[in-house]
């Protein structure tokens, strides 16, 4: 706190050591070590099966690890429940992404932005900011391209305009750290891009690690790789130096062109 003055090295935002969750005897997540680093984007990726979504589970205390250990920001956070870890600034898509069909896009974004002071986040920036949730939702809406939306029922949304709708509401918790679950999956081209776009924007300030299964996503937007194959750690690198790598063409690149 009182380093502001010095150049700051690198923080680690979020690190495993060793982490292992077992399935009734089958490692879905095999002792993954994995340091993501603070302001990054950090791509996930691997086969269908290969432990992604499971270790978005553990960073994000839906599922307890059996074996390791997980810090956020060199805090230990092993073994807090998901709203505890919610406080260190972490969010997730997924958590917070069950539409309501009735209510608006608007409605939405005011119910996170309500809740996430609620929560007793200190996400607001000064007292200003409070009861003002209008121009913020406006904000939001906007930075996903929702704004001529805003008031239609959730229900009548595209698919790709209720992936960009979750994303306001993961936005909306102002999180230090954001995991994006397939932030992509089932989106056209268009959309597509505009996540990219998006997401870009968004990682400015912030960390982000994100799954997804498209190539073209993962080498536009990370900063590093990380390729998990049955639950362990296949190889870690930049974008370019993980696609070059001879196991990571067999195991994953491989497998995803043929
Ligand atoms: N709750 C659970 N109980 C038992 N097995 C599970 C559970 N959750 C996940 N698994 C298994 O763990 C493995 C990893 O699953 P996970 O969902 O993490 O893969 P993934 O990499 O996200 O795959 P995809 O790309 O298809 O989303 C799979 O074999 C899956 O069947
Ligand atoms: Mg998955």
């Amino acid at each position: 706190m009182e380093r502001l003055h010095v150049t700051p090295t690198k923080r680690v935002a979020l690190r495993t050591e060793g982490l292992t969750k077992y399935f009734r005897g089958f490692r879905a997540v095999n002792a993954v070590d994995l340091a993501v680093h603070e302001g990054g984007v950090h791509a996930l990726v691997g086969p269908n099966g290969a432990g992604k979504t499971t270790l978005f589970n553990l960073l994000t205390g839906f599922i307890q690890p059996s074996e390791g250990r997980m810090t956020v920001f060199d805090e230990d956070v092993t073994g807090l429940a998901p709203e505890q870890i919610a406080r260190k600034g972490v969010a997730r898509s997924f958590q917070i992404t069950s539409l309501f069909e009735n209510l608006t896009p608007r409605e939405h974004v005011e119910l996170a932005l309500q809740g996430r002071t609620s929560q007793g986040l200190r996400f607001w920036r000064s007292e200003k900011l409070l009861g003002k949730y209008r121009p913020e939702v406006d904000d939001l809406l906007e930075q996903v391209g929702l704004s001529a939306l805003a008031d239609k029922p959730s229900g009548l949304l595209a698919y790709g305009q209720k992936r960009a709708l979750e994303m306001a509401l993961v936005l909306a918790l102002d999180p230090k750290v954001m995991l994006l679950d397939e932030p992509t999956a089932g989106m056209g081209i268009e959309d597509v891009d505009r996540t990219i776009e998006l997401v870009r924007r968004i990682a400015a300030g912030r960390t982000v690690v994100f799954v997804d299964h498209n190539m073209h996503v993962v080498g536009s937007l990370a900063d590093e790789v990380t390729v998990l194959q049955q639950g362990a750690v296949l190889a870690q690198g930049t974008y370019d130096e993980v696609r070059r790598d001879e196991r990571v063409i067999t195991a994953y690149l491989g497998e995803a062109h043929a």
